[in-house]
């Protein structure tokens, strides 16, 4: 009997050790598993779904027959770091993040002998870079600890092939980092329409001539000089000569390269405010809106072609080499990074009488995701420091916050966005919902894409201090702005042109 008892605790304790040596974190229990087994004695490169591609050599893996089960999750997309509530925190500092991944054992006899190389897919390759592994608390939330720097990176075979690509194709007219001839190439596969750029190196006159908005500003830009046509280069060679582009302008702030499109937008804006003057349409309230509308409208765009890009296309990597199963995240200190300044941040979600309110802040085009801490005393009020207003933010980037909370039962949300400044305060109101809904809100995200950057327009500043007066809006007329041809080619709705072509 007291053998059994013994035996009886015995057990007891071994399951509890094992139960918590597993650690689960929240990601786990939301974000979908995919298992793999591995021959542990041949060397083994995975590829998932998303684009990870974990490369295991000959007896790195160790199990009890001759494969080895592993377990593979991703986060990539922001929707998966919201659901996951994987939050780019190292102790209070912020983290942008390049992507997250879990690499664990599938089987409970699985040991990792040996470090295994692990790919992580990009559409851009930010310098400095480093590997954190996740710390899982007793919460489930993940700290992210320990950085490394990534092993050196070479040029890949893809890169060198764009090299010479731009060399042979396009460095008589365009640099990649300066404007030349034409402009500079670098974020501009980031900045335009995919499609657009295509056909746009394939014959850009045909662009031009067909009317194309965008087309024919730039063509004015640059006092109608002529472009090349290559009708022959590939989707595929174009990619790698934009990525070569990028990374040459790795270590470059992209908001020092102006870009046309944006300027276009302004003054596309500035002429359709300005005919809107004439007729007395001076309520402010009505110019923001649209003002906001139509930034939105055309970021969304470029985005949604930016994400489907880095699936099909495009083959840049982090590379990492991981010596123990768990949470791994590429990352770099927001602090660090160009254009971020120290700014207060104060939200509001009030929900009186609630249950685990929860409040978060994303940053869509740094990928930065973070938990909001209750202010002293403040109830309603919540900063993203730990008792700090006070947090470095990007200037003029779109911020979205969101809170959660449960009221009687019934769950609550809140979700709102803002273009950041130095003080930034924020009100979200609270409305019942359903889980569902909420879910539905999150899976929305992935449209998003990795390197959405919204910037406001140069004259947004300017814009906004506007109180209809026609005068003062002269005054802001941007750069390169003709609103004549705004006019004509509003009224021949020139836009059918590009349309036509594809
Ligand atoms: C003979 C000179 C010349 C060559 C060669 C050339 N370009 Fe251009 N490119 C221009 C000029 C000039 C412009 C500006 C628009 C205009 O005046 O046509 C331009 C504009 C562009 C634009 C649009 C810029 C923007 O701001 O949207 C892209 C994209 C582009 N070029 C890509 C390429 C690529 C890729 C190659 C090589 C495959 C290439 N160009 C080769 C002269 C050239």
């Amino acid at each position: 009997m007291r053998k059994m008892l013994v035996a009886l605790i015995l057990i007891v304790t071994v399951c509890l050790c094992c139960r918590y040596s597993q650690n689960t974190s929240y990601a786990d229990s939301v974000l979908p598993a995919r298992y793999f087994d591995v021959p542990v004695n041949k060397d083994t490169t995975i590829t998932t779904a998303k684009g990870l591609k974990i490369e295991i050599p000959n007896g790195a893996l160790k199990a009890a027959g001759s494969r080895a089960r592993i377990v593979v999750r991703e986060a990539f997309t922001l929707a998966d770091m919201v659901r996951g509530k994987l939050a780019t925190r190292t102790g209070n500092d912020a983290l942008c993040s390049g992507g997250m991944f879990y690499v664990g054992a599938g089987d409970k006899d699985v040991k990792l002998l040996k470090p295994i190389t692990v790919w992580l897919p990009t559409l851009k390759q930010v310098p400095g870079m480093k590997l954190y592994k996740g710390d899982v608390a007793a919460n489930g939330t993940i700290d992210w600890v320990d950085p490394t720097p990534l092993p050196e990176q070479e040029l890949s075979e893809y890169l060198k092939e764009g090299q010479v690509l731009f060399r042979n194709n396009c460095a008589s007219c365009h640099s990649t980092t300066r404007k030349s001839t034409g402009s500079a190439l670098a974020f501009l596969d980031q900045r335009r329409d995919w499609h657009w750029l295509e056909h746009w190196v394939w014959n850009s006159a045909a662009m031009i001539g067909g009317g194309d908005r965008l087309s024919v500003y730039i063509y004015d830009v640059y006092n109608k000089t002529a472009m090349t046509a290559f009708p022959s280069i590939t989707t595929k060679q174009l990619h790698q000569i934009f990525d070569y582009a990028n990374y040459e302008a790795r270590d470059i702030d992209p908001n020092t390269i102006p870009d046309y499109k944006k300027q276009m937008d302004s003054c596309d804006l500035y002429c359709e405010l300005a005919g809107k003057n004439k007729q007395q349409v001076d309520s402010l309230v009505d110019i923001y809106s649209h003002y906001f509308a139509k930034e939105e409208a055309s970021n969304w765009a470029t985005n949604n072609a930016a994400t489907v890009i880095v699936e099909t296309q495009r083959q840049l990597y982090y590379q990492t080499n991981i010596e123990a199963f768990g949470w791994h995240n590429v990352d770099i200190l927001s602090k660090n990074l160009p254009g971020f300044e120290s700014s207060s941040l104060v939200v509001s979600a009030p929900l009186p009488g609630n249950t685990s309110l929860e409040v978060w802040l994303l940053l869509p085009g740094k990928k930065i995701y973070l938990n909001g801490y209750m202010k002293n005393d403040e109830p309603n009020n919540f900063i993203f420091y730990e008792n700090d207003e006070q947090i470095p933010l990007p200037q003029n980037e779109r911020a979205i916050v969101f809170a959660t909370g449960v009221k009687d039962g019934k769950d609550y949300f809140g979700v709102g966005e803002f273009i950041t400044s130095r003080n930034n305060k924020y009100a979200l109101k609270m409305v019942p919902t359903t889980l569902d809904s909420i879910a539905h809100w999150m899976a929305g995200l992935d449209t998003m894409g990795i390197n959405m950057t919204v910037r406001e327009t140069s004259i947004a500043q300017q814009l906004r201090q506007l109180n209809g007066s026609a005068a003062k809006l002269k005054q802001v007329r941007p750069q390169n702005c003709n609103c004549k041809e705004y006019d004509a080619l509003q009224k021949q709705k020139a836009d059918t042109a590009y349309e036509r072509l594809y």
